[in-house]
């Protein structure tokens, strides 16, 4: 695996192993790599020739009070996984070369990033998609692959792919989760031990809904309440948001249609960690989650 630091390199890189017909497959994360990081890397891998993954902690994404400096960086680490898991280009530029004095240009989607987690986190995906587009015109990959993880993260990154007519495919897969149903997140380090025992329960609560909803229970205002008053049980973090929107614009909706997206946001009272988590309700019973991606 060849570590790259330096933008012209990794540009020069992609030049040539477009040359020679190879497609590109990119994972652009922010490091602390874990198995939700690996199963996009290991995608990568089977389904194209060159795999680049980028690590880099994007300073305009975060909020001014947010985690950005406390977030974890165990980058040697990282390098070993990501090259176990089949990373050929490990991307990993410097701040001042990404962010130079004098910066000032911004790729700003509008509507749906101001909804959800923009409500909360407001630029958060004006730092998203500048820094994605970034990377998309350094890296040129063929696909990019992204995790169902962050669900609003994906649609505001497919919309703004099809809107500036970017020449690259999305794939978005699947949520990887612990045994307990916790979804993996590198902020999950926070969580303090009680924290680590009540965070499972935010799964529960969307496999519950899922249940439910299979049970024939349709209407949007009872499997929200449901899910509020379930949340709510445990002590260990409160809930920001529970929406039922529409896959695309993210607006809600009354009654399931297919494809529904179900996402909430909670947050931890001892460590003060968000933990997100997303569903998709589809009408049509027997296509699971991981058939749709
Ligand atoms: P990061 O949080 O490091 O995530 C990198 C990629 O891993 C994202 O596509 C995210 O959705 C995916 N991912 C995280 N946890 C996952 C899980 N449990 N299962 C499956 N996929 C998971 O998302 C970012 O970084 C940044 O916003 C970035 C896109 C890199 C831009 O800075």
């Amino acid at each position: 695996m060849k570590i790259v630091t330096d933008i012209i390199e990794m540009q020069n890189e992609s030049i040539d192993k477009k040359r020679s017909g190879k497609i590109i497959g990119f994972v652009p994360t922010m490091g602390a790599l874990h198995e939700g990081h690996f199963s996009l890397i290991e995608y990568a891998r089977k389904n194209c020739d060159c795999v680049v993954v980028s690590i880099y902690v994007n300073p305009t994404q975060f909020g001014p009070f947010e985690d950005y400096s406390k977030y974890p960086r165990p980058f040697n680490d990282d390098c070993k996984k990501a090259e176990k898991y089949g990373c050929d280009i490990l991307f990993n530029p410097s701040s001042d070369s990404m962010y130079p004095k004098n910066y000032m240009t911004y790729v700003n989607t509008e509507n749906i990033t101001t909804k959800l987690e923009g409500a909360i986190r407001p630029d958060h995906f004006k730092g998203v998609t500048t820094i994605v587009t970034k990377l998309f015109n350094i890296v040129t990959p063929d696909f990019a692959i992204f995790g169902q993880k962050d669900a609003q993260q994906t649609v505001v990154i497919k919309r703004m792919v099809e809107d500036l007519n970017m020449n690259v495919s999305i794939i978005i897969r699947p949520t990887v989760r612990e045994k307990n149903g916790l979804a993996l997140s590198s902020r999950n380090v926070y969580l303090t031990d009680s924290e680590k025992t009540g965070a499972p329960n935010i799964y529960s609560c969307l496999h519950n809904v899922e249940e439910k909803y299979k049970n024939g229970e349709k209407s949007v205002a009872i499997l929200k309440k449901n899910m509020l008053a379930e949340l709510k049980k445990t002590d260990a973090f409160s809930t920001e948001y529970i929406e039922f929107v529409d896959m695309i614009s993210l607006t809600p909706v009354q009654q399931i249609i297919d494809k529904t997206l179900i996402v909430l946001a909670c947050r931890t009272k001892e460590s003060n960690t968000r933990l997100l988590d997303n569903t998709i309700l589809h009408t049509a019973a027997h296509i699971t989650n991981e058939e749709m991606h």
